[in-house]
């Protein structure tokens, strides 16, 4: 038995709707991808269903796979010195560790940010680790750099990163840096220049820095190469 033409219409149009959205979606991911969008607080209400199927498919995966790539390719052209000072930063949240079961659980960056409930998260130290990260952190320790972790966690909370670090696979860094009481109404992208500016005062070379928000690369004192990966979840200035 066939739908009636009204069923017919409605079907097409709820197709039409989801393509356009799809379309939509995809060039909003990208103009957050690049910093174009600049400053946004929640997922677009369109693009929820899309991002949740981005970051819970193999998109995500895929794309966090061949930034980790690039990112080996240049570490191999990196002339490594025996004075231990070349340095590798990372960020953690949703660069080294994964909180894909936190906003699961939230609407994937589509309701407001909740700084208790995700707290409540980061206190379990059951973030998994995010695979192509892990393999990189792997690869890049084998090629003798420093690593070094910069995180707008808090100092409150290195013991329960540390734990969550170490039970997901990252065995080794040389220094995990975190915000002290002075660093807590800082904007991300000021506080991490000035951490890599004592790095680099100290006689560390910053090679690469990987992180998931463009406050985690840009500012002053950035790294040789800058590797971003991707977030449609949120945005941190
Ligand atoms: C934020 O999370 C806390 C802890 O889970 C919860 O009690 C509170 O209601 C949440 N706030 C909002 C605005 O949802």
């Amino acid at each position: 038995m066939g739908a009636s033409p009204s069923l017919r219409f409605l079907l097409l149009w709820i197709a039409i709707a989801a393509a356009a959205d799809e379309l939509y979606c995809d060039s909003w991911r990208l103009s957050v991808e690049t910093n174009n969008a600049g400053s946004w607080r929640t997922v677009p209400p369109p693009c929820r269903g899309f991002v949740e199927e981005y970051m819970s498919g193999e998109r995500y995966a895929s794309d966090s796979n061949v930034v980790a790539l690039e990112s080996l390719a240049f570490a191999k052209s990196v002339q490594i010195t025996d004075d231990g000072k070349d340095a590798w930063i990372f960020d953690v949240d949703e660069t080294l560790l994964s909180n894909i079961p936190y906003y699961a659980s939230t609407g994937y960056g589509s309701k407001l940010f909740n700084v208790t409930s995700f707290n409540e998260w980061v206190n379990l130290a059951s973030a998994p680790a995010l695979p192509a990260s892990l393999r990189l952190y792997e690869d890049l320790l084998i090629l003798g750099f420093q690593m070094i972790l910069l995180t707008g966690r808090t100092e409150s909370q290195r013991k329960i990163t540390e734990d969550n670090l170490l039970l997901t696979g990252y065995g080794y860094w040389k220094r995990l840096i975190l915000r002290e009481a002075l660093d807590l109404g800082k904007p991300a992208v000021k506080f991490k220049s000035e951490r890599r500016a004592e790095l680099e005062g100290e006689g560390l070379r910053i090679h690469g820095n990987s992180g998931d928000q463009w406050s985690d690369l840009l500012g002053s004192t950035m790294a040789r190469r800058s590797f971003k990966l991707p977030n449609p979840m949120y945005y941190i200035g």
